[in-house]
């Protein structure tokens, strides 16, 4: 990333540190209790799957890319995957039709203008949620707000009655608004803010997060 945008993002996530529900640790609130969790999905957006990245890609030169058993996974899409592993369910990933370019910035660049243009990228990839009472949802803060191709998912979806929670990474920002404006679309969802954790962290995070996952198994 240019030191522009890192310099960025670090005022978006100062900024976003004098709300209450954000900071530099894992962490989320649990003020709104799930209904029971019976038959769960996991949904994620990664820029990983998004992006067409050469095959010899490695984590250390691109950042926050993660190796893992030889495959590139995305920090949205591993802790999407843990809690697949956990709930024993399906996990889907959130898929544009239009990959994003492999170049940092220029995705970074191409987000600002796909928010300043509230559009809806199309999606090729399908979910079956229709039985399922609870979704696992997990996403990067891209700009301090949902990616567009989730906005997409939740037009194309309707989630009504189900618990969602949510689970954010991110580069210092944490949730921003993104708890707030999930509830806003799905108003009839209970929607959850589960954990935003550092892009990094990420991996070193797993236990505390398939922890977390668990507690709300029983
Ligand atoms: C387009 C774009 C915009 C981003 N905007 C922010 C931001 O506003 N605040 C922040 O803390 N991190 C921001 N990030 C960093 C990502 O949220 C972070 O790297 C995340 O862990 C990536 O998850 P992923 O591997 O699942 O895509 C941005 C990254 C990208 C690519």
């Amino acid at each position: 990333m240019s030191i522009m945008k890192k310099a960025l993002f670090t005022v978006i996530a100062l900024s976003a540190m004098i709300l209450p529900s954000c900071g530099e640790s894992t962490e989320g609130s649990k003020e709104v209790s799930a209904a029971p969790v019976k038959k769960s999905a996991a949904v994620y957006f990664s820029r990983v799957g998004n992006t067409d990245f050469p095959s010899d890609t490695d984590a250390v030169s691109s950042a926050s890319l993660n190796i893992v058993n030889g495959t590139l996974k995305g920090n949205a899409q591993l802790i999407a995957e843990w809690a697949a592993d956990e709930a024993g369910c399906d996990v889907f990933e959130i898929a544009a039709e239009k990959s994003y370019p492999v170049d940092y910035d220029a995705t970074v660049d191409q987000a600002k203008a796909e928010q300043g243009d509230n559009v809806r990228p199309s999606l090729k990839s399908s979910f079956k949620l229709d039985d399922c009472d609870t979704v696992w949802l997990s996403f990067p803060n891209w700009w301090a707000d949902l990616p567009m191709p989730v906005y997409t998912f939740f037009d194309e979806y309707d989630l009504s009655g189900k618990n969602i929670f949510v689970f954010v990474t991110h580069e210092g920002s944490g949730f921003s608004s993104t708890v707030q404006k999930i509830r806003e679309l799905e108003p009839d969802a209970n929607v959850i803010e589960a954990l935003a954790v550092r892009g990094g962290s990420v991996p070193d995070k797993e236990q505390e997060i398939r922890d977390y996952i668990k507690q709300q198994l029983n």
